[in-house]
């Protein structure tokens, strides 16, 4: 810990003071007062940029901050070097000089999977001449993924800072680093006599700064950065220091290359440990690794620790592209040693590859269930983040002109957490000249219709309304979990079907001959079976789930929820005009537009009449039928959840009771959850809650109450 928690408390009681009464400052000895002030700050700072836990207002902030600067401009004999003031210089530094390291920085070897930190487990005991049965202690920290730099301190003061560079010296960027409030200007080393030494880490811009930094950025017209690396590595370098400030950078601590006291003399050999020396950097407010940071008692165990930030690191804030395993016992390390390269005592985990460069083979057309043309990259097969990918989308045309992607071209590919895989970019610099334009085609690839693209929208498409492509899309649609949900029947069915000559229409999915279908290959006389089941079930579908079913362009299931409120049969809508729909609120004008469109065409209507005598419910069920939420239900806004047997009612009537009282009907027990109701028999859900302590458990008869 930096601060003890009474230190804490009397920076926290002197800063209350100094925002009581600012003018404090002139009661005592003013170089005194300033100097406690500039603690204070300091502190501040800490709790912000070290801790993400600041305890004043940014506001607060800025005053003392404001103070100390007065104070300063009329005092400027007693500015230091260190004050908080002296972050940002206002020179712009032209052409950075280059220093030596004090020690210099090697690159780590690398490694993929356990197997391979077995390896390096075994080499480092041959090494060594560990016995088999002794362990070997490992500290494992992330491999942060910015741009690395050294900080010298010297006299417990901030005197430069650099980028790796070679590896024997750097470029000078510590006006830079001064803008960054997470690295202290000053830290007292002296305590364990240390007079010099040297720092690595890395600067990073958090993932959700970085959104704001471009969202900013693209407000002001700025060119936007590619990723967080590249802003934080470019940041490093910027010329003027209020660039690099503004890019909000913050530097992780993760080695001590050099210690020395003041007649030269190595004190890195006074730590025991590697964590030991983090755990001073921690110490003295630097930020370090901590809960991502981890003394593991041998290759197995850091191996677990591995993987298990692999599969956190899409939640983690910064961009890491691997672990670093150190043996963390220093005298070990130093007997290790290193190659040419790379120290012995440390290895790079690396996670698998996020990106990865492949073949743009060709490009192909789909087209969407309302007519939208979307181009789709196929591409070499690449193993990305554990996937094998081979095709990708191109959104668009604007996205193809825009990157000039090309046919044969290098293109790397991305693909982070669950995000879809996307282009990056096209490698221009290695094409050969055989690579050829995307030519985006002006008909249709199915039905060869002319394109349009109407004025606003960045997509072309195909308004033929018989287009067969289209038409097996919104086949698709409307049995999907999205639309009527008809368990078991998906995209494979309708294609071999609509091939069979089966099914050329929706009525046409409501007609089938289930006999037939037992005695297709593949099929049998159960699977047919469960097929007729799923279908008469979604017969019985509010009519809600119905009219988005239907395709008709943004007219989605909020729309639908909203337009099925209102009427009592489907065949309502045919009388109404675009005024009708834009009375309801959240419906506007698009909307009705292709609604009315829909319902006043002849062709539809009969479509709808041979549903309804197919026995698709067109009618108004319960679950349409609008109802007012009282706002001022004890279970508005909350959430709920049913457990167990009720007595009064089933359990689908309690939730659309729930539901018509501003609750929302959650499904299963934890931290969000508001009311449980637990009825007769009620098991796991029950105890679960009541070991939680923070849900309301309560009884169907209080419930009942609750909504009077
Ligand atoms: S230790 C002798 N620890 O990875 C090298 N490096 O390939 C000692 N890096 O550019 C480096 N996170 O900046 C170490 N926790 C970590 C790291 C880390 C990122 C970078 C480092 C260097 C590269 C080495």
């Amino acid at each position: 810990m930096a601060y003890t928690n009474a230190e804490q408390k009397k920076l926290i009681d002197i800063s209350k003071a100094f925002l009581v009464d600012p003018n404090r400052l002139n009661n005592g000895k003013i170089k005194e007062e300033i100097e406690v002030l500039k603690r204070v700050i300091v502190y501040h700072e800490w709790r912000y940029y070290v801790k993400n836990d600041p305890v004043l207002s940014d506001k607060e902030y800025d005053i003392l901050f404001d103070l100390l600067k007065d104070a300063e401009s009329e005092y400027p004999q007693l500015v230091t070097q260190d004050s908080p003031t002296q972050r940002v210089s206002v020179d712009i530094v032209e052409g950075a000089p280059t220093v030596r390291h004090l020690t210099s920085m090697l690159s780590l070897a690398n490694s993929y999977n356990a197997e391979d930190l077995n390896d390096f487990d075994a080499q480092i005991r041959r090494l060594l001449k560990i016995p088999e049965l002794e362990d070997v202690e490992y500290c494992v920290e992330p491999k942060y993924d910015g741009g690395t730099i050294v900080l010298v301190y010297e006299n417990d003061q901030l005197a430069r800072a650099a980028t790796r560079g070679n590896g024997e010296s750097g470029e000078l960027i510590t006006h830079n680093i001064k803008t960054m409030r997470s690295v202290p200007l000053s830290a007292s080393f002296s305590k364990r006599n240390i007079s010099r030494v040297e720092l690595r880490g890395e600067a990073l811009i958090r993932k959700d700064i970085f959104e704001e930094v471009n969202k900013m950025r693209a407000k002001n017209g700025e060119e936007l950065f590619a990723n967080p690396r590249n802003a934080a590595t470019g940041g490093l370098r910027v010329k003027n220091p209020k660039d690099s400030e503004r890019r909000r950078i913050q530097a992780f601590l993760y080695q001590i290359g050099f210690a020395a006291d003041d007649n030269g003399n190595d004190l890195l050999s006074s730590f025991k440990t590697h964590d030991e020396t983090i755990q001073m950097l921690a110490d003295l407010g630097f930020k370090v690794p901590v809960v991502e940071r981890k003394v593991c008692k041998n290759i197995a165990e850091a191996a677990q620790f591995c993987k298990y930030w692999e599969e956190q690191r899409d939640s983690y804030p910064y961009e890491i592209d691997g672990m670093v395993v150190k043996v963390n016992d220093l005298r070990l390390q130093r007997l290790a040693g290193s190659t040419a390269h790379h120290p012995r005592w440390a290895i790079a985990y690396k996670f698998k590859a996020k990106q990865a460069t492949s073949k743009l083979i060709d490009v192909e057309y789909q087209i969407g269930k309302i007519g939208t043309i979307t181009p789709v990259a196929k591409i070499e097969p690449v193993q990305l983040a554990g996937v094998t990918v081979t095709s990708i989308s191109l959104h668009n045309e604007e996205f193809i002109t825009s990157k000039d992607i090309r046919i044969g071209d290098t293109v790397l590919v991305e693909r982070a957490g669950d995000v879809i895989p996307y282009i990056v970019k096209s490698i221009t610099d290695i094409r050969d000249g055989t690579e050829q334009k995307i030519v985006f085609p002006s008909t249709c690839p199915s039905c060869d219709t002319a394109l349009v693209k109407h004025e606003g929208e960045a997509a072309w498409r195909c308004e033929n309304p018989k287009c067969e492509a289209q038409l097996i899309q919104r086949l698709v649609y409307h049995v999907s979990k999205e639309a009527m949900d008809i368990d078991g029947f998906g995209a494979s069915y309708i294609e071999r079907f609509h091939e069979l000559g089966w099914i050329n229409s929706l009525p046409d999915i409501y007609r089938l001959n289930y006999e037939t279908i037992a005695s297709l290959e593949g099929f049998g006389v159960k699977s047919a079976n469960n097929l007729r089941e799923a279908v008469e079930k979604a017969k019985m579908n509010p009519m809600h789930r119905f009219l988005a079913s239907l395709s008709i362009h943004h007219l989605g299931k909020k729309a639908s929820k909203l337009i099925a409120s209102e009427i009592s049969s489907v065949f309502d809508l045919i009388d109404w005009d675009e005024a009708r729909y834009i009375s309801i609120k959240d419906i506007g004008p698009t909307v009705a537009q292709n609604a009315r469109r829909f319902f006043t065409d002849e062709e539809n209507i009969q479509m709808l009449r041979d549903l309804e005598s197919l026995g698709v419910n067109l009618e108004q069920t319960e679950e349409d039928r609008p109802r007012v939420v009282q706002s001022d239900s004890q279970l508005n806004g909350k959430t709920i959840l049913f457990t167990g047997t009720l007595q009064q009612m089933g359990r689908k009537a309690a939730q659309q009771l729930a539901e018509a009282n501003g609750a929302k009907n959650i499904s299963a027990v934890s931290g969000n959850l508001d009311f449980l109701v637990a009825g007769e028999k009620a098991g796991s859900k029950l105890a679960k809650a009541k070991a939680l302590g923070t849900v309301k458990i309560i009884s169907e008869k209080e419930f009942l109450a609750l909504i009077d």
